[in-house]
């Protein structure tokens, strides 16, 4: 209809259009209410809070190796998050699910792909490829503008604080049994913070391929 007519309360459409506060007070209930409805239900959805089938919570050393990836900022050039689109599954492998990240606090998706997603590098390269080629890229990769990491050899993890770690994470659902917690400090130490980024590389998608 091209012209507003008046409502058998008058109410017209034009006083929503005319009034910046009434506008203001509807777009916010409706998002609200789009939002709510498009957000709450991912909170209840198996496939969203159930971890896939195989999907286990990081081992002492992967967790070390975990915050090794954080600290050095891998995620600034690196996604976790392989796209349902036919190019990326032909490169990177079967298209990401939610519930391989049912224990990632906080989860590693990133944005950024200077150099190519990790989602499934978990054993794709052998240790010895991802030592040399974190100490050296450019000896593997001529190419590469990917930054050398040769002090990871050199520092070693904090075993004693593992047990914190995997108790804040049991707090979130991650089901670490006592023993496993107390045998994390024995686990790790003595490790370099290269054994524990390689063991948290070689983890990765290898639930799902
Ligand atoms: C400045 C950007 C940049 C940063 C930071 C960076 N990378 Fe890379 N990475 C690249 C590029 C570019 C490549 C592709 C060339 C190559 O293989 O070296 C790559 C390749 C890789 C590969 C091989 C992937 C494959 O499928 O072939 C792994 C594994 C990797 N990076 C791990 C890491 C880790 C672990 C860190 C942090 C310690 C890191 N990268 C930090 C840019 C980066």
């Amino acid at each position: 209809m091209a012209n507003q007519k008046e409502s058998p309360k008058g109410f017209t459409h034009e006083r929503i259009e005319t009034n910046n506060f009434l506008m203001i007070v509807l777009i916010v209930l409706v998002i609200a209410v789009g939002g709510l409805v498009e957000i709450v239900p991912l909170f209840f959805q198996k496939s969203t809070t159930q971890p896939v089938e195989g999907v286990k919570p990081y081992t002492a050393l992967q967790l070390a190796g975990r915050d090794v990836y954080i600290k050095e900022g891998c995620y600034a050039c690196h996604s976790q998050m392989i796209r349902p689109f036919h190019a990326e599954t032909m490169r990177y492998g079967h298209y990401s699910l939610a519930g391989e990240f049912v224990y990632d606090r906080p989860f590693q998706w990133g944005s950024k792909r200077t150099g190519p997603d990790l989602a499934r590098v978990g054993g794709r390269y052998s240790d010895e490829w991802h030592r040399l080629h974190l100490i050296d890229p450019r000896s593997l990769v001529p190419e590469s503008n990917m930054p050398a990491y040769p002090w990871l050899e050199r520092k070693q993890v904090n075993a004693e604080a593992m047990p914190a770690r995997m108790r804040a994470l049991r707090l979130l659902g991650a089901p670490y049994t006592d023993e496993e917690i107390a045998n994390s400090v024995e686990e790790v130490r003595g490790k370099t913070e290269m054994d524990a980024l390689i063991a948290y590389l070689q983890s990765l998608g290898t639930a799902v391929r």
